[in-house]
């Protein structure tokens, strides 16, 4: 009998190293916002080509620490992908603007900058293009629009720490750009953590201001601010990860060759523009058959994802805030056709091949 493997969607890397420097933050005494902060804000600014990088307690609070410093408020509004995790929409919301729904390129998942010109409006304040699955959006277009229009650019890097548009690495092409630091991300800081990263140091400056009580010195407070701060063993582990993060991309993209050469033809793969550097944070296929196919890998011991089921436009959270007749198709195709397929540095060859074996059987006997 053949064995069964059990493969997991993600796997966080932690070594001896890490958790040696996590009992060297222990007993340092010194916990928020120290020196090793300050270090991995540096190392990140460098890793994406800007002069600042600020440490956030997420991905989320990035955002809306960006959205806040770049003065997006009540009467703004803001044009998103629908087709993203929620977080990419809730801190426009946060922060009083109106997210305005936007349809995707069905080859890459990202923004279509087309869709984006029709939906410009005198209101619109800011564009979040999306990085999704760690392909990049198409960036020289946006920035077009935005340029032509006025806007400000927010890049929602969450899910494409050291992909590349045109050769450059997304974090450095828009005003500001958000990463998340969540587990299932290329690099964590084994917990919540995020950062904005921007060549702007007004803008740093107040984001810094605005995630640490809005202060100026210990107890002198310049602006309204929150607590939204990142912590000295977060940054320890991030220092440590992001030294890996290359050599984990690129055993990510062979994954995703592997994967490719085995499904091409079976189903729809992903694919990469010839002017992207796709860091595959997820390897996400398309099938007609996903809800079916996802059940048959489960009982295999197959995990996989669904990023994302439901569009956020459809979300019971945004009822009564996006026109009910709103429509986005390739949206609305994705999110009934997608499927995420196991996806970490350290995957096997072997398991690899399991996956794809049980696919193909699947799709052989489903057809
Ligand atoms: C596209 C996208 N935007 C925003 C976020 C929010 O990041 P976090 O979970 O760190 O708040 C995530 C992460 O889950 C994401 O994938």
């Amino acid at each position: 009998m053949e064995e069964k493997l059990k493969i997991p969607l993600s796997k966080v890397y932690v070594d001896r190293d890490i958790k040696e420097v996590v009992c060297k933050v222990l007993d340092s005494g010194w916990y928020i916002l120290g020196e090793r902060v300050t270090q991995f804000e540096q190392r990140f600014a460098d890793f994406c080509g800007v002069k600042h990088a600020v440490c956030t307690s997420s991905g989320t609070a990035a955002i809306f620490l960006s959205l806040l410093a770049l003065g997006v408020g009540p009467g703004d509004e803001v044009i998103v992908p629908s087709f993203s995790f929620m977080a990419t929409a809730s801190p426009v919301l946060h922060v009083g603007a109106k997210p305005i729904f936007v349809d995707i390129d069905l080859r890459t998942y990202t923004l279509n900058p087309n869709e984006v010109k029709k939906e410009l409006s005198k209101r619109t304040k800011a564009i979040i293009p999306v990085h999704l699955y760690g392909h990049p959006a198409d960036m020289d277009s946006i920035l077009e629009i935005a340029e032509k229009n006025n806007l400000f650019v927010l890049e929602d890097a969450c899910q494409a720490h050291g992909a590349k548009y045109k050769g450059k690495k997304v974090g450095g092409i828009g005003h500001v750009a958000c990463f998340s630091f969540y587990p299932s991300k290329n690099m964590t800081v084994c917990g919540d953590g995020g950062i904005v990263t921007t060549d702007n140091e007004e803008i740093a400056e107040k984001i810094r201001m605005f995630r640490n009580h809005g202060r100026r010195a210990k107890y002198v407070h310049g602006i309204l601010g929150y607590n939204l701060r990142f912590n000295e063993i977060q940054a320890a582990i991030g220092l440590k990860q992001l030294e890996k993060l290359p050599a984990w991309n690129e055993i990510r993209r062979k994954i995703a060759q592997a994967y490719n050469k085995s499904l091409n033809g079976l189903v729809i793969t992903p694919i990469e523009e010839q002017w992207a550097k796709h860091v595959y944070h997820m390897y996400v296929i398309r099938t007609e058959k996903r809800d079916a196919l996802q059940e048959f890998l489960k009982k295999h011991g197959v995990s996989t994802g669904i990023h994302y089921p439901v569009p956020i436009h459809k979300q019971p959270a945004t009822t009564g805030i996006v026109d009910s007749n709103l429509t986005l198709k390739n949206t609305e195709e994705s999110a009934v056709t997608v499927l995420s397929l196991p996806m970490y540095p350290q995957l096997t060859q072997l398991e690899i091949e399991y996956v794809c074996e049980k696919i193909a059987f699947f799709l052989g006997e489903n057809r």
